[in-house]
């Protein structure tokens, strides 16, 4: 054959398998609202970057007569591109080929192009739309699964992992989303479960809808398992494309610098957006947007655990993850789901060398027997040692309340902040002034002849006395009690006396964080 007619022959392969699972399947996918694999990948990276591996690989099921199927690509498309001009590695399951299902080819392709981004260092990008271990192969489904797990949890931490849920992820599959850093849904497509309805019918004799066990927002809003939401596919394709640009591609890397740009200080004024009465709310993220730049504050995990905000923004020009008790939500107290939410974020920052800016306004942590028997305590210990534990820059304001446990959680100068600034509305104290003077003035208060009125006089004295930022400054356990209008020139300026810090962890294999 001349050189013309090998390419026409490859063309011709390629056209093969290209097909995916054929016109039948395709319309079965597009009509429950889904993109094909390969649509998928080709509206999340650049226009013209993708490039396409292991088209020819096909399975190796032989029982069941699937020695005489042809499954084009085996059920997943794999390649890298590019992001914003940023390397990707990525696969996307097909699902109109037998269901996604992963079988030993399958998963060897996903492993072959999760190994090219750990050896790259690139972010990995995984889409899941499958039925799960393909059950015709047996034991080689489960192996490849395990593979897959093997190497996310080795490139935990070194390179930025990113799963999307495009339809059903069943069973032991939806461990290695758990695995990765960020996982986006969207309602209605995404189906995220152990073990399904069907299942839980046989054993338990409860109904649920596929929806309502493990949809979008059952994911986004109660488990946590998701971090980002969308209404529909390219919307989600969109606030990937966001945050890679937030992201650094791997551990050895900052994330790339974009122009600094003044917060838009005419919509969100920090006197507009702060109360002066201390016992109203107010959204925090507004201040977080009254300070950043551009006024962009790139949320992750918006709808759960919201007592506790935290997301990205930039300060002149660079990446800083902010971690911000929310008073608008039960007042911003740390709980079990909200100390998961922090700790785990705050680690992700620390990993890829994002400094870390937290902005505190609480009570302390979540009283009451549910807290308790939750584990308020180990969860709870998740942030203490997160903080803690992380190296890179960071940089606290207390706006308002830090009172007891919350006071040092959130990255107090006794965690190794490096900067801690209150702004003059701060209260820093053990407890509550209407709390602690009942206890500390109790009989004082008792024994008086109008209690009522020595207790209001006792609450004022002790918020003289302790609610306020100047007893902990006088031990330099604030660094600076500074103007809510200066609190972006000090971080800013913080962050650049930081930006080489050296901190150095005690040798070891690995902590024994308590997760
Ligand atoms: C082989 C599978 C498959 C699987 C689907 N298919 N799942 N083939 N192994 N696991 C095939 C179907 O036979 C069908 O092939 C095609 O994919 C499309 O599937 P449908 O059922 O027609 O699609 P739909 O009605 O949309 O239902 C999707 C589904 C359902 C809900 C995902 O297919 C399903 O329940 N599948 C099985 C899910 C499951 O129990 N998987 C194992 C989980 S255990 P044809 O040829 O008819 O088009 C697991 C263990 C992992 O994953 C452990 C790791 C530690």
């Amino acid at each position: 054959m001349s050189l013309r007619q090998k390419t026409t022959d490859l063309k011709k392969r390629m056209q093969g398998a290209l097909q995916g699972g054929g016109e039948k399947a395709v319309e079965k996918q597009k009509a429950t609202g889904k993109m094909t694999a390969r649509e998928r990948i080709l509206a999340i990276l650049d226009e013209g970057t993708f490039h396409e591996y292991d088209l020819f690989v096909e399975h190796a099921g032989k029982d069941f007569d699937m020695d005489k199927k042809y499954l084009p690509g085996d059920g997943v498309v794999t390649g890298t591109g590019n992001i914003n001009g940023y390397p990707i590695c990525i696969f996307a399951q097909d699902f109109t080929v037998a269901g996604g299902s992963l079988g030993y080819m399958h998963a060897k392709k996903i492993t072959k192009i999760m190994d090219h981004a750990m050896k790259l260092k690139v972010p990995l990008i995984g889409i899941n739309d499958s039925g799960g271990a393909r059950i015709q192969e047996g034991v080689n489904s489960l192996a490849g699964y395990g593979e897959i797990f093997y190497r996310n949890t080795l490139a935990s931490g070194v390179i930025p992992q990113i799963s999307v849920i495009l339809g059903p992820c069943a069973g032991g599959a939806v461990y290695s989303p758990a695995l990765t850093d960020f996982v986006f849904v969207v309602d209605k497509i995404s189906k995220m479960f152990i073990t399904g309805p069907e299942v839980i019918k046989t054993v338990l004799g409860e109904d649920i809808s596929m929806e309502d066990l493990g949809g979008a927002r059952v994911h986004a809003e109660i488990t946590g398992n998701a971090h980002f939401f969308s209404e529909s596919e390219s919307d989600c394709f969109e606030q990937i494309k966001k945050l890679v640009t937030f992201i650094p591609w791997n551990n050895s890397k900052k994330a790339e610098p974009f122009p600094s740009k003044h917060p838009k200080n005419k919509i969100f004024k920090i006197d507009d957006i702060f109360p002066t009465d201390s016992k109203k709310p107010y959204d925090v993220r507004k201040v977080i947007m009254a300070i950043c730049d551009d006024s962009e504050f790139f949320e992750v995990q918006e709808l759960f655990a919201a007592n506790i905000v935290i997301g990205f923004a930039r300060m002149d020009g660079q990446t800083v993850g902010f971690v911000a008790n929310q008073p608008m939500v039960l007042a911003g107290v740390l709980d079990v789901d909200s100390s998961d939410k922090a700790a785990r974020f705050i680690r992700f920052c620390d990993a890829f060398n994002i400094p870390l800016v937290t902005l505190v306004d609480l009570p302390g942590y979540l009283p009451g027997v549910d807290q308790e028997h939750a584990g308020v305590i180990r969860h709870g210990a998740k942030v203490l040692y997160a903080y803690s534990e992380a190296t890179v820059p960071k940089i606290t304001v207390i706006l308002r309340k830090a009172y007891g446990g919350g006071y040092i959680a959130m990255c107090s100068n006794h965690l190794r902040a490096d900067f801690v600034f209150a702004w003059p509305t701060a209260e820093i104290a053990v407890m509550g002034p209407e709390g602690a003077a009942n206890i500390i003035f109790r009989s004082e208060i008792l024994g008086s002849t109008n209690p009522e009125e020595t207790r209001k006089k006792k609450i004022e004295e002790y918020k003289e006395k302790f609610a306020n930022p100047y007893v902990a400054a006088a031990y330099g356990y604030v660094d600076a009690v500074v103007e809510p209008s200066k609190t972006r020139e000090y971080i800013i300026h913080s962050l650049e006396i930081a930006a080489h810090k050296i901190e150095e962890s005690p040798k070891k294999k690995h902590g024994i964080p308590p997760f």
